[in-house]
């Protein structure tokens, strides 16, 4: 059995107003009724043959999370919190750690708590192609095939196929978030695609490849969870402890230095929903090009992606390439183009307290 472990810790910030630090992109119902958190939950459920998941989340978001998984039929025996982020690195550390406790060899599959996946069946196809090479002792991860110079990704080079592994590749370089023009090259070169940040690993083989690479951050995380205490269905680490221990994606970290990485080269209508526009590109657009939620009024507008989120009607008149999203105490209005940047108005916010 495979056992999902979902990284729950980001705050989404280049959908703010829609997203907050209290209340985070991944449990908004951003498409569909049901949240891309409660959407990730359901398919990995055990119905698919998945072991009981477990979640990794901000000590903030410990209610949210139980609520949204009850809401779909689950009742975790058991979340691990974190006090603060330390990115994904200590969490993939602190999950593994946890698990390898019931078994040793246990195959983990890490997920983004707020990506969108269209196609569950090719989902879980991959899945499974993986989990052989997981299970050889391989660090899987999964290749999309990539559309733009996109520089917020890490890029992978597929080598030689894995014997006995079918439809999996050796990693000849794993390169997280190149600059604009690496990015460029690479998409010229047509021989990369991107990770869509899941793994697949093997508790044991992981942990070595911390050991190896990332000794000091391991040794931590340890003293961490093992100072970890009980409280309900959470396990909390204490501020002091998880604060100490080194902050890392699990890119940097593990994926760039190891050489035993594996990719599963696959297609399943993903998308992060990084961004607005990427949230726009997962919706149908009208006529125009205009994708719209609530109580909006659009004249002479065109290519732009306008969200009511409170009582106050929304109409434009005249442009295109707009962003407008409104909520009940904030406004944006942003050009398509600097939909990246929505970041540096959420670090201003957070400047000023
Ligand atoms: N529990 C926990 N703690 N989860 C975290 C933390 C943390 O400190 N930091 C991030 N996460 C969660 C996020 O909520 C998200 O679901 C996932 O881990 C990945 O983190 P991001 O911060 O969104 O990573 P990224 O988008 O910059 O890059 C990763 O994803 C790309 C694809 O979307 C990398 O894996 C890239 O290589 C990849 O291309
Ligand atoms: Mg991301």
């Amino acid at each position: 059995k495979i056992k999902p472990v979902i990284l729950s810790g980001g705050s989404g910030s280049r959908l703010w107003p829609l997203s907050r630090s209290k209340y985070p992109k991944q449990f908004l119902p951003l498409l569909g009724s049901k949240s891309l958190f409660a959407q990730t939950l359901e398919r990995v459920g055990v119905d698919y043959g998945f072991d009981m998941p477990l979640v990794v989340a901000n000590e903030h978001h410990r209610f949210i999370v139980n609520e949204q998984a009850e809401k779909v039929g689950i009742s975790m025996p058991q979340i691990l919190l974190e006090p603060l982020g330390r990115n994904t690195a200590p969490a993939i550390a602190a999950a593994t750690l946890l698990a390898a406790k019931d078994d040793p060899e246990a195959l983990l599959l890490f997920l983004p708590s707020d990506h969108v996946i269209m196609d569950t069946p090719g989902f879980h196809k991959a899945v499974k192609k993986a989990a052989v090479a997981a299970a050889a002792g391989h660090l899987c991860c999964f290749g999309m095939a990539p559309t733009r110079a996109e520089t917020g990704y890490g890029y992978i080079a597929a080598g030689s196929p894995l014997d006995g592994c079918d439809g999996t590749f050796r990693v000849d370089a794993f390169k997280e978030k190149p600059d604009a023009a690496t990015a460029q090259a690479y998409l010229d070169a047509g021989t990369y695609s991107w990770n869509s940040g899941m793994f697949l690993f093997r508790a044991d083989v992981i942990l070595d490849e911390f050991r190896r690479h990332q000794a000091e951050m391991l040794a931590a995380t340890e003293k961490a969870l093992a100072g970890a205490r009980e409280d309900l269905n959470f396990l909390r680490m204490a501020e002091a402890d998880f604060g100490a221990v080194p902050a890392e994606s699990i890119d940097y970290a593990i994926m760039e230095p190891t050489d035993k990485a594996a990719v599963v080269p696959a297609e399943f209508g993903w998308s992060d929903v990084g961004s607005f526009t990427a949230l726009a590109d997962v919706q149908k657009a009208d006529a125009s090009g205009n994708v719209t939620y609530g109580d909006v009024m659009l004249e002479d507008t065109s290519d732009s992606f306008i969200h009511q989120g409170d009582g106050m009607l929304v109409a434009t008149l005249g442009v295109k390439d707009l962003i407008v999203v409104t909520s009940d105490d904030a406004v944006l209005v942003a050009d398509k183009s600097r939909d990246q940047d929505v970041k540096k108005i959420v670090d201003r916010l957070k400047g000023a307290g």
